[in-house]
């Protein structure tokens, strides 16, 4: 019987795969000209990390995580986001000791138990950066700044960055109250999830995506209106930086983020054209996360780029066909023979196909066509016994004979390659 995948997680072939990679080298590239470093942190980690980082009330934790026990009992959880792993290496490893500033990104598969549809996956992957140590709004401006460089970077076009302030315990708590009394009269349309939650975290409201709550939902109080001093400033700032940095934003006040660690700043990139799932990218502030996962008092800001998503919305680029060399060999010494060549010659870069299946010469001129191959090279027993071969350039149709002896210098010197 044949096994297929798990439903929601994907295999990524070729020649998709080439722009994953690029996606990646990208990210790397920019991420590290800002300052970043890279971290690997496991795929795996104790469930109790997530329901006090991201929260016990949110859809993530109470209904997406990969929770499981493992063969020692321990209750474990699949990542389903890298934010508070990453804290918890900071944390872990006191990389706050000399210099509470620094400055980390990831890329890997998250994993989240939602309904798979079209820009939703079970595993999915993020490119997730992460600043601790600056509580300045300009860091805040910086980040969001890095997002949008990096998407025009790799060709995305139609996207639009909408950032909000989500307070800090100070402002949260009126607020909280505010919108509970606002809730609770009214109750009746409101789903269970929201009725359960509303005492300790009514905010998860904005978040439903039920239509009856969404609808109650329009009429309830911002908590941009509930901003203390220091929160109005920080906000005022990380506008004026972003309009510094020439970066173009809406304020969404009903932006409140499916995380419950957000302090301060939130924000979401929606792209065109992907339908219900068109965040690619969210963030924000987190300012109280290191302490409460048991740090010192330091402040942090991040963001994560799902990849899928970004990919749904650059153009399909065709495939680059960079075969360089087919040899196409015509009985059992020259098939040594190209045997040993195609071996050399990969091995110094030039990427060389030979058919191992001893097929006609017609056969392999087809193999070669279709694998897109800029050369041919031609060795029969006659073209061995004169010491010759024939070149075949596919794109200008012409061929030309070369000496057998050269023929490594010949070719390395056409295409390009290094020693063997
Ligand atoms: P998030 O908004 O949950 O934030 O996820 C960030 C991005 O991951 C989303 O905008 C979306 O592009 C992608 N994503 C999320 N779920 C799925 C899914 N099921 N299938 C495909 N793509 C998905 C976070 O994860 C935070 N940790 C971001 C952050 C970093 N905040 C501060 N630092």
């Amino acid at each position: 019987m044949e096994v297929n995948a798990v439903r929601g997680f994907n295999d990524i072939l070729a020649p998709e795969i080439e722009r994953w990679r690029i996606l990646e080298e990208y990210a790397r590239q920019v991420l590290e000209e800002f300052g970043f470093s890279e971290i690997r942190v496991p795929i795996l980690e104790k469930a109790k990390l997530f329901s006090r980082s991201i929260g016990e009330e949110t859809d993530i934790v109470e209904k997406e995580t990969y929770t499981f026990e493992d063969r020692g009992g321990d209750l474990v959880t699949m990542r389903p986001e890298a934010t508070a792993s990453i804290v918890r290496a900071y944390i872990e490893h006191k990389m706050y000791a000399a210099e509470p500033m620094a400055k980390l990104y990831s890329i890997g598969p998250m994993f989240r138990h939602e309904r798979p549809q079209k820009g939703r996956f079970r595993q999915f992957h993020q490119i997730n950066a992460e600043v601790f140590g600056i509580s300045h709004p300009m860091i805040d401006a910086e980040v969001m700044a890095i997002v949008i460089h990096y998407l025009s970077l790799v060709g995305a076009a139609d996207y639009n960055l909408q950032i909000n302030s989500l307070g800090c315990r100070r402002c949260r708590l009126p607020y909280k109250k505010d919108l509970q009394v606002f809730l609770t009269d009214r109750l009746p349309q409101l789903c269970g999830d929201c009725r359960r939650r509303m005492e300790r975290n009514p905010l998860r409201a904005f978040d439903c995506k039920k239509p009856g709550c969404q609808e109650v939902m329009t009429e309830a109080p911002h908590v941009a209106d509930y901003l203390c001093s220091e929160c109005t400033e920080h906000f005022k700032g990380v506008q004026y930086y972003l309009e510094v940095l020439d970066v173009p934003f809406t304020i969404n006040p009903r932006m409140v983020r499916g995380l419950d660690y957000y302090t301060k700043t939130s924000f979401e990139v929606i792209a065109g054209g992907l339908g219900a799932q068109n965040a690619v990218a969210g963030g924000g502030r987190y300012d109280r996360l290191v302490e409460e996962l048991g740090g010192p008092d330091i402040p942090g800001i991040g963001f994560a780029i799902g990849m899928e998503r970004l990919l749904l919305t650059l153009p399909k680029r065709r495939p680059s066909v960079d075969l360089a060399l087919f040899i196409a060999a015509l009985g059992e010494e020259p098939q040594k023979e190209a045997f040993s060549l195609s071996y050399k010659l990969n091995r110094s870069g030039v990427r060389t196909m030979i058919d191992y299946e001893g097929r006609s010469l017609k056969a392999q001129m087809r193999r070669a066509d279709k694998f897109g191959a800029r050369f041919v090279l031609i060795i029969g027993e006659d073209e061995q016994r004169s010491g010759k071969s024939i070149l075949r350039d596919m794109k200008k149709k012409k061929q030309e004979e070369v000496p057998l002896h050269t023929i490594f210098e010949e070719i390395t010197r056409r295409l390009g390659g290094g020693s063997p």
